[in-house]
């Protein structure tokens, strides 16, 4: 089945948009969307209120996940256990230790086929880290995105604000530059472009031109694939 549905897979750092990008792609295709990142804060989330630090206990948290995505209009609802935790998993804590906890191998193991089960038709966005080198290999449309540390930070902390969250702008360059540190150097499935993958700087870019030029894209990669 995952050989046959399109798949573009749009991997990047923390901030980059993927996240936003993916929603709006997955929206005028009328695509399904993988946020492969929620299911790494998902396991630390549990792990955080567990207190659980053992690997095996980790990858056994990550393997047992009660989760239900709910599409909410223009926002996904995350269901854990059946307790609405949309925002509770967006912290800057809850990243950071989904950062850390992504760096085990049973963990990244045991949400592997969970994330290859979403590839159904009429086809898959999926954003997050190795997606295009791990997870869909196979993918016929790869997408690196980046932006500066800085433009980054900036963008999270206006999602954050939004979200009636508090932040520091200082705190969260420190925090994305130590994130992509660790994401980029772990030895499972680091943060990298694959080599088939199209880089797209995103720094000075809207995310009108980004949703557009991922489009064209798309089509001419899948053709009449793609409305
Ligand atoms: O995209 P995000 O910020 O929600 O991801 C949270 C953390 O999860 C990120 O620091 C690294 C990890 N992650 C990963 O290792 N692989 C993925 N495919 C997605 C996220």
């Amino acid at each position: 089945m995952t050989n046959t549905v399109p798949i573009i897979t749009l991997d990047g750092p923390g901030g980059a948009g993927k996240g936003t990008i993916c929603l709006l792609l997955a929206e005028k295709l009328g695509w399904h969307m993988l946020d492969s990142g929620s299911l790494y804060r998902l396991t630390a989330l549990q792990a955080l209120r567990k207190n659980v630090e053992s690997e095996a206990q980790l990858a056994e948290i990550a393997a047992n996940l009660d989760i239900e995505y709910l599409a909410e209009g223009d926002r996904l609802k995350i269901l854990l256990q059946g307790e609405d935790v949309t925002d509770a998993i967006r912290t800057e804590q809850v990243g950071s230790k989904a950062s850390e906890i992504a760096a085990i191998a049973g963990v990244r193991r045991a949400l592997l086929d969970r994330q290859r089960a979403f590839a159904v038709p009429p086809g898959l966005l999926a954003d997050g880290r190795d997606m295009g080198t791990v997870v869909f290999p196979h993918a016929r449309l790869k997408i690196f995105l980046t932006a500066s540390p800085e433009e980054r930070a900036k963008r999270r902390y206006k999602q954050l604000k939004e979200k009636g969250i508090d932040a520091n702008l200082p705190d969260l360059v420190a925090e994305l530059k130590a994130r992509d540190e660790r994401d980029s150097e772990r030895s499972a499935a680091p943060l990298k472009a694959a080599d088939d993958a199209l880089l797209l700087d995103t720094t000075e870019m809207s995310i009108d031109e980004v949703v557009n030029q991922v489009l064209q894209m798309a089509s001419q990669r899948f053709g009449s694939n793609v409305n």
